[in-house]
């Protein structure tokens, strides 16, 4: 016997909406049966991020916008249920991980906003929405995030062995799944963020670097590699998370104030900035790990892969489709996994990784009645 859930991803890269049907049986392992990721049109794009970068907005923008995105959620759903030819009665619940316009987990008070109105999707997809899922982590002293580390655990974990799973989303963030059931993960900084905002910056008809092609132009400046990697967010200790609030074009073109810098070469150094972060975080782990899996759009990367599987050398680099699941749908599965934990009342967040006081139940419902 399983379940079908929906879960519904869009990161910092605001690339697209994943859409990712699963079923999930009462041990709550997954398997996937269908997926669909809906391009973010670039319109829509351009609103969400003036939203995420300025305050020039006002609070009738967004309530629109909150519909918007929710309108855009639906679309993805029903083009899945069409494609997957399963009707709405046969899911239990949309886990829809909204879009986030605020990540401030260090802020007193702290919060995090992700927005995608469910009631509207839960009316118009005739299935129960489950959404929110950062707030209750924050509400009891976490950073809200990574949430998927949970889920690493339950897909990914290997008996007797300490394996690393990282998601190259918009943010990068390790899971590290030690041999005796241990769990830890944090967010190591930029993975596709930078390299996005800059190719769109240099070239507004590019949303990001296809295939490294900007990037291997250029050549990695070791100075402004070192200043940028001064950023107080790569030294501070878990547990920790980030987003655009920190890494952004405003921030990069202060590193670039006083020099004069290709564009290929900030490029091809803010892909080297990526690949060591990521080095020099796995470092302060507790062991070593015998694998590293990659995830996320950033496995698309070729230079970026290059790179990471020279830095880490001798550790295994791999991406999890060597563990059975396709490296673009993880996040969504993730959150699809979370809606399941959700209804059968399971805590979601893993206090190690957040620094919750204590493990909670993740998520509000809305019922499509
Ligand atoms: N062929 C490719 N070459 C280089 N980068 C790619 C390629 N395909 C995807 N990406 C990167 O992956 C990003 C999307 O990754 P994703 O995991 O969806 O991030 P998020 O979780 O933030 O939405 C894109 O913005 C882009 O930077
Ligand atoms: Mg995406």
């Amino acid at each position: 016997m399983f379940q079908r859930f929906i879960g519904l991803m869009s990161g910092t890269s605001m690339d697209a909406v994943d859409a990712a049907l699963v079923q999930i049986d009462a041990q709550g392992s997954l398997k996937l049966e269908a997926q669909h990721s809906l391009p973010i049109p670039p319109e829509l794009r351009t609103r969400l991020l003036t939203i995420s970068h300025t305050n020039a907005w006002s609070a009738d923008e967004l309530a629109s916008l909150d519909i918007a995105f929710s309108e855009h959620c639906t679309e993805a759903v029903l083009t899945l249920l069409r494609i997957a030819k399963v009707r709405p009665e046969e899911v239990v619940a949309i886990a829809s991980h909204g879009q986030t316009i605020r990540h401030k987990p260090n802020l007193v008070p702290s919060y995090t906003y992700q927005i995608g109105d469910p009631t509207r999707m839960a009316i118009r997809t005739g299935i129960d929405v489950i959404y929110d899922f950062r707030r209750k982590d924050i509400a009891v002293g976490g950073q809200g995030a990574p949430l998927v580390p949970a889920f690493h655990q339950q897909t990914f974990a290997r008996e007797k062995q300490s394996i690393v799973v990282i998601n190259l989303g918009g943010i990068a963030n390790v899971t590290w799944l030690g041999p005796k059931g241990q769990v830890l993960g944090f967010d190591t900084g930029p993975a596709n963020t930078l390299l996005d905002q800059w190719i769109h910056y240099c070239y507004p008809d590019k949303s990001f670097d296809e295939d490294a092609q900007f990037a291997r132009a250029g050549q990695v400046q070791t100075d402004l590699l070192e200043q940028l990697l001064r950023h107080p967010f790569f030294s501070k200790p878990a547990p920790k998370s980030t987003g655009r609030e920190e890494f952004n074009l405003d921030w990069l073109k202060l590193q670039l104030a006083d020099q004069e810098v290709p564009s290929e070469d900030v490029q091809r150094t803010l892909t080297e900035l990526t690949a060591t972060s990521i080095t020099d975080a796995l470092k302060t782990l507790p062991q070593q790990p015998d694998a590293i899996y990659f995830c996320g759009g950033g496995t698309n990367n070729p230079l970026l892969m290059e790179r990471l599987a020279q830095l880490l050398s001798p550790a295994k680099c791999d991406t999890t489709k060597s563990l059975g699941v396709d490296p673009q749908w993880v996040e969504a599965m993730a959150f699809a996994w979370l809606g399941w934990c959700y209804e059968h009342k399971k805590p979601g967040n893993q206090p190690a990784v957040t620094g919750a006081s204590h493990p909670v139940v993740l998520g509000a419902k809305v019922l499509h009645q």
